[in-house]
């Protein structure tokens, strides 16, 4: 198998097919911040109403939201994979002979359940003691929970893609979506049981399998995607992953940008905030996550990182637990600059591609160089003078 060079691991890797993704000038990319999470499944209902209320799409959720530990769709999809990886060993490494991916065909009561685990905690508290908390240690909870919201990730070397015979399933030149060609597809669900992430669903009523679409006609049209712009909890950041800090200001972009996206900026700056989901699978996903600070970084670590311990340069910390531990740290303190980019999202419904932190205002503009947002970092505090009113 051709090998390719893994960023999100620090090393090659096999993939079946070459590419050369970091050569597109647009690529698809979300930052989701967990932190801001609230499970209220506004984005899968979203999600399912534009593109999957149709016959033989009754279990198809693209986008769902599940709650860690216990929450899984289809049922324990991650936990059974990575059980089946040998220490440092990609989905396509593992592959077994005949096949190019190492995967599993999830069960029909496997997905019957979307919401399984809901809620649900893990630890305990003491019964009858005070928790007290110290403000100046790190502050991670016994009892905890967390909500993933999942869906594709468009990922840079799709298994999906590398997964099907016919080679229905393509990654567009414009903007690295991951599409399914329903005309070429003969339902042969080799891309069903490659996904690690279980996005690729077979209808039954069509013989033939779907994939989500990335919002491709919104993105189109300067868009971002439904899920992004139904958020009420403003998670989400959607634009250009592969706008980095030497993109210029092309296609007539204001000269007052900096050039960059915000997401490539909170993916891949010196200030790291935002963690891909299992980039030990080698999918290179394109879903970045900002990790629950209140979570113990051990289970994040098996989460959001390689799962081995060794240092890697680009990495904050020593381990990637400590990696883990610092990245927790910004998100529970962001900077100036991370404040000013967490202003934008949910602030519009338009793709913003570039943007500046300028003392206490962020701006924004969108894919033509249209200014989109101009607003206040921090909003002004006013203190009234006089006596306050107290309830005794
Ligand atoms: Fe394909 Fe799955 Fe990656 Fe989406 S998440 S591009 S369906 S491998
Ligand atoms: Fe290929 Fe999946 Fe269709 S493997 S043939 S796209 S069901």
């Amino acid at each position: 198998m051709p090998q390719t060079y893994n960023p999100q691991l620090g090393r090659e890797q096999s993939y079946p097919y070459e590419h050369r993704e970091e050569e597109r000038d647009w690529h698809w990319g979300m930052v989701i911040n967990t932190n801001r999470c609230i499970n209220c499944n506004t984005c899968s209902f979203a999600c399912k109403s534009t593109w999957t209320s149709g016959e033989g799409e009754e279990y198809m959720w693209w986008m769902n939201v599940e709650t860690e530990p216990y929450g899984g769709y289809p049922m324990g999809w991650d936990m059974r994979l990575l059980d089946d990886l040998g220490p440092d060993e990609t989905i396509f490494e593992a592959a077994e002979d005949g096949e190019q991916v190492r995967g599993y065909v999830a069960e029909k009561e496997e997905w019957e359940y979307p919401a399984l685990g809901d809620d649900q905690s893990h630890g305990e508290y003491p019964t009858g003691e005070v928790v007290e908390s110290d403000p100046h240690e790190e502050q991670y909870h016994d009892m905890w929970q967390f909500y993933l919201p999942r869906l594709c990730n468009h990922c840079k070397n799709p298994a999906c893609l590398a997964a099907c015979p016919r080679q229905a399933i393509y990654k567009r030149e414009e903007d690295g979506i991951v599409l399914l060609d329903q005309e070429r597809c003969r339902g042969y669900r080799r891309c069903v049981k490659g996904c690690p992430y279980h996005k690729p669903m077979y209808n039954p009523e069509t013989g033939i399998s779907e994939k989500p679409v990335g919002c491709f006609p919104r993105i189109e049209d300067g868009n971002v995607p439904r899920c992004v712009s139904s958020c009420i909890g403003k998670t989400r950041l959607h634009g250009n992953i592969n706008r980095g800090p030497d993109a210029g200001h092309p296609g007539g972009v204001s000269s007052a940008a900096d050039g960059r996206s915000p997401i490539n900026y909170l993916v891949k700056s010196d200030e790291k905030i935002a963690l891909p989901l299992y980039p030990q699978f080698g999918t290179r996903p394109q879903v970045f996550y900002m990790p629950p600070y209140h979570v113990p970084p051990e289970f994040l670590t098996q989460m959001f990182t390689p799962n081995v311990e060794e240092k890697r340069n680009d990495w904050p910390g020593s381990t990637y637990e400590e990696s883990v531990k610092i990245v927790q740290q910004r998100a529970r303190d962001p900077s100036h600059h991370v404040l000013g980019i967490l202003q934008l999202f949910g602030a519009t419904t338009r793709l913003i591609e570039t943007y500046n932190v300028k003392e206490n205002r962020v701006k924004g503009w969108d894919r033509k160089g249209k200014k989109v947002v101009d607003m206040p970092i921090e909003e002004p505090m006013e203190v009234r003078e006089g006596e306050q009113w107290t309830n005794q």
